[in-house]
């Protein structure tokens, strides 16, 4: 080979071995000038220039930024993605006597349990699922297994909240409508696969043969149709609450798996009773798992150091650029800066602002995540060498390491070769979702879910028929 086809070919190599470095992040900067072209420019971040940092919260609890969906573009997506049924989802819906019916009902849901019962209800579903992945394991229950953390947890949660609604525990068919729901809604969300409508409207028709002959104790909001009931109990419980605690403990499961100093405090007898609290709120700082979250304003909100925001504008509260504002050192995961409150950080929201409209599960999610930690930390020993970010497409690969094995080294072949995947597999994934983000984005704008539910011609807010699409 001549001196220029060498010259040619080590430039190819180099380029091909660099892809993973320069590739995902140009995908994610192309595919945000291509939802902001097919959306449409709106809204006002913040922290931004006209929220800067020390008005955050005070915009965010201002009553004024209470619209929830009408008049943003952007809600076309979410409802797209959030159905069927986004019209009756609590956390679109707009204030009024339909959301107080939602709210109420989902706080009586919610309070149902005692935390001895919540405690004791979130271990026996955690430790049914873990057996199930031992049984998996035959005969050589030593055996290490590579799960996603998010796809181990799922399940668990689908149990937890089919029994917290209709106290009884969860048939494994129904469990696998639920998870196939929640699954399929958080897969479009991050753009890794599109929405399978079918399977959605599996788990609705289940929940509207439930509800017809045998009904949850707590009474569903009584200003909803039937089919309406259906779909909010599918979007708040088996959707909302299933995709969060498992993101969450998605989360907190891999970064226990990647600093292992920490996983060995916590189980290596360590007397503090806090600790794992301290490592939940550290993991929640680094990992808030909500991006952005958008109000649109009802009347005009006055600023201590400029002109106010007008009406009818569209807020963008970003959760991880408000959280790294507050914070010293804010790079590294260090549970113990919570102890003191010169390092504790200030800026911490990871249930949304008290003022406007909170997350309904503040208080008790982190009781229910040291719950299933702890049954999952007894069995095995986590270790990952995968990448650790915010929206966690790869669903967090980890081994699983069973303590009775005994088994005290690190296996270091399979991280080396759970690095490389893990490392190449941004590649074709940041291509599949820039192509499939923008497909979505297109197809949410061109079917205007909730642009049409409010356009005066419909009639008024009525077609609950629009989430089956
Ligand atoms: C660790 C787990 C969770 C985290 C970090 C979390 C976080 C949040 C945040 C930040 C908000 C406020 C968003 C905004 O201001 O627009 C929110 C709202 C909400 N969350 Fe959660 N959430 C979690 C678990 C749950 C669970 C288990 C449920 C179960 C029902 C739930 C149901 C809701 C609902 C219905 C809303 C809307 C509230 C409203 O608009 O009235 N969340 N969540």
């Amino acid at each position: 080979m001549s001196a220029t086809g060498w010259l040619v070919v080590a430039a190819a190599v180099a380029l091909a071995v660099s892809l993973p470095y320069w590739l995902p992040r140009t995908v994610v900067a192309l595919r945000v000038r291509i939802f902001a072209r097919v959306n449409g420019e709106e809204g006002i971040p913040a922290p931004g220039r006209d929220v800067p940092v020390e008005e955050f919260k005070q915009v965010y609890g201002h009553p004024a930024a209470s619209g929830r969906s009408r008049g943003a573009a952007l809600s076309d997506l979410f409802w797209y993605w959030l159905s069927p049924g986004p019209e009756v989802h609590q956390e679109h819906l707009e204030p009024g006597p339909r959301y107080d019916d939602v709210a109420r009902t989902t706080r009586q849901i919610l309070a149902g349990l005692s935390l001895a019962q919540w405690t004791e209800l979130v271990g026996r579903c955690t430790r049914h699922v873990l057996d199930e992945l031992d049984d998996s394991a035959g005969a050589s229950p030593a055996r290490a297994h590579r799960v996603r953390l998010r796809d181990l947890m799922m399940p668990v949660w689908a149990e937890v909240y089919y029994e917290l609604v209709f106290r009884t525990p969860c048939p494994s068919t129904v469990r696998d409508l639920i998870v196939g729901n929640a699954d399929d809604v958080v897969t479009a969300l991050k753009c890794t696969g599109l929405r399978h409508m079918d399977r959605r409207a599996r788990l609705t028709a289940h929940l509207r043969a439930r509800l017809a002959h045998d009904p949850p104790p707590v009474p569903l909001p009584s200003l909803l149709s039937e089919e309406e009931r259906a779909y909010y109990l599918q979007g708040t419980f088996f959707n909302t609450a299933v995709v969060q605690m498992s993101e969450a403990m998605a989360h907190l499961l891999l970064a226990l798996a990647t600093h292992r100093p920490v996983q060995d405090r916590l189980v290596g007898g360590d007397q503090d009773p806090d600790f794992l609290d301290r490592v939940i709120n550290e993991t929640l700082q680094h990992f808030p798992l909500f991006g952005v979250a958008h109000r649109v304003t009802t009347g005009e909100i006055p600023r201590a150091g400029g002109a106010p925001i007008p009406a009818g504008s569209v807020l963008l509260f970003n959760y991880p650029e408000y959280q790294r504002s507050g914070t010293t050192g804010a790079e590294r995961f260090d549970p113990d800066r919570w102890l003191s409150q010169d390092t504790r950080p200030t800026a911490h929201i990871p249930f949304g602002v008290t003022a406007n409209r909170p997350c309904p599960a503040r208080g008790f999610a982190v009781l229910t995540m040291r719950v299933a930690a702890e049954e999952v930390l007894r069995r095995f020993r986590l270790d990952s060498s995968a990448e650790h970010t915010r929206s966690l497409p790869s669903r967090g690969p980890c081994l699983l390491l069973p303590r009775a094995g005994g088994r005290a080294r690190r296996p270091r072949l399979r991280l080396a070769a759970m690095r490389l995947g893990d490392h190449w597999a941004t590649v074709p994934r940041s291509l599949v979702q820039l192509v499939l983000g923008s497909y979505m984005v297109w197809d949410a704008r061109r079917q205007g879910l909730c642009r049409n539910y409010f356009a005066p011609s419909s009639g008024g807010p009525a077609p609950s028929a629009l989430g089956s699409r």
